[in-house]
């Protein structure tokens, strides 16, 4: 509702003022350890492409909070993850951050405690084996391991994990953009001094878009509206009915994709529909660790990794289709460039959002009405430490 009492047919606003979580949920060091255990330790979390993982024996070690994580192909190569620790007397397994293994096995570098790489334990180097020892009570630590579409996730419970699509908005949205097959152009990584959360609350609204964001917003009229949909508009009807080109959904007239100067890399993916392509952006969200968006032209892939209760490690990826990168002249830097720009402004102004946080004034902040998306972000925060 908005002055009057009566709510907005369609109107995606908040209704009221809603509280933002306790700041000590950016700060506090055990508020995050409690985090880990209860969200990055129970949600499947992205670690890499597919094809960074190629061929037999290729193996990455991934971190997440104070655990790591052992995925390999195994001789099959089929996808495997384990704890990064021997069941012996628990020393680290591998100590490299990625590679191949040269064999099927996997020995500890203590007393050499010898896996198979599905983890079941093969041999120890004891002399006399005891009566009541039993191997098969001591395979790796499991860890749930899926390839989706070429982007490999691991969840840390996996007897109690829900099926990973699952934990997407709409994990059918990317259907039409060749997920599997794409191929990494580049990568742009950096660390954000801020809370993973300050991550996904700028990511969740657009109050912030025309301010931070200039170019971006020429782009995309509605941001320059404040809105990231149109049914953000409390006059939304009005407007779309008027057919009003600053609350026109999509891009701006004569753009076509999110690029320096809106023209496109590459071929549009050739199975989009009409409506993808008006779009402009399509957004699929896997929330902690990820989002994936397709434009007619590319992908972009982010990732993200919390590193301590004001550090996180953040990824994007730009996919592109084989023959995009194979065709003469491709030349992905406008946008790159244009991506790279909006992190950066992005990643800005959390960092100064962190900063703010430490007033021993601020216990909570307030929510706008155009900021639902950050409120239902904080609903399954909450509903997640529960
Ligand atoms: S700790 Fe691994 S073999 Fe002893
Ligand atoms: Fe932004």
């Amino acid at each position: 509702m908005t002055g009057g009492d009566q709510p907005i047919p369609g109107y995606n606003g908040l209704s009221r003022v809603e509280p933002t979580l306790p700041t000590q949920f950016y700060l506090d060091a055990d508020h995050y350890e409690r985090e880990l255990r209860k969200i990055w330790y129970r949600n499947w979390v992205y670690v890499c492409r597919a094809s960074e993982l190629v061929g037999p024996r290729a193996f990455r070690v991934f971190t997440i909070g104070s655990q790591q994580i052992l995925i390999l192909r195994d001789q099959d190569e089929e996808l495997r993850a384990f704890h990064n620790t021997c069941r012996h007397r628990g020393s680290l397994l591998m100590q490299k951050p990625c590679g191949r293994l040269p064999g099927p096995t996997i020995t500890c570098p203590y007393h050499s405690w010898a896996y198979d790489l599905q983890g079941n334990l093969r041999r120890t180097p004891t002399r006399s084996e005891q009566r009541d020892f039993d191997k098969e009570d001591y395979s790796l630590y499991d860890v749930g391991v899926r390839d989706w579409n070429g982007f490999v996730f691991v969840h840390l419970d996996p007897e109690n994990a829900r099926p990973l699509e699952e934990s997407f908005d709409d994990s059918h949205i990317l259907d039409h953009w060749q997920l599997a097959d794409l191929v990494v152009g580049h990568t742009y990584e950096k660390i954000i001094n801020c809370n993973w959360k300050v991550f996904w609350e700028n990511f969740s609204e657009c109050l912030h878009c025309p301010n931070i964001h200039p170019q971006l917003s020429q782009t995309v009229p509605l941001y320059k509206q404040y809105f990231m949909e149109t049914r953000d508009d409390p006059e939304w009807e009005a407007h779309q009915r008027a057919g009003d080109v600053l609350y026109k959904p999509g891009l701006a007239e004569g753009k076509e994709t999110w690029s320096k100067d809106g023209s496109p890399c590459a071929e549009y993916f050739p199975e989009l529909t009409a409506e993808e392509i008006a779009r402009g952006h399509t957004y699929c969200e896997m929330i902690p660790s990820a989002f994936v968006v397709g434009h007619v032209d590319y992908v972009r892939a982010v990732r993200l990794r919390p590193l301590g209760p004001e550090t996180t490690e953040f990824q994007a990826q730009w996919l592109f289709r084989e023959e995009s990168v194979a065709a003469a002249g491709f030349d992905p830097s406008g946008v790159v460039e244009f991506g790279q720009q909006v992190i950066d402004e992005d990643g800005a102004v959390a960092e100064l959002n962190q900063r703010g946080l430490h007033s021993i004034r601020h216990e909570r902040g307030a929510l706008m009405a155009e900021e639902y998306a950050v409120h239902d972000f904080h609903v399954w925060v909450l509903a997640q430490l529960d």
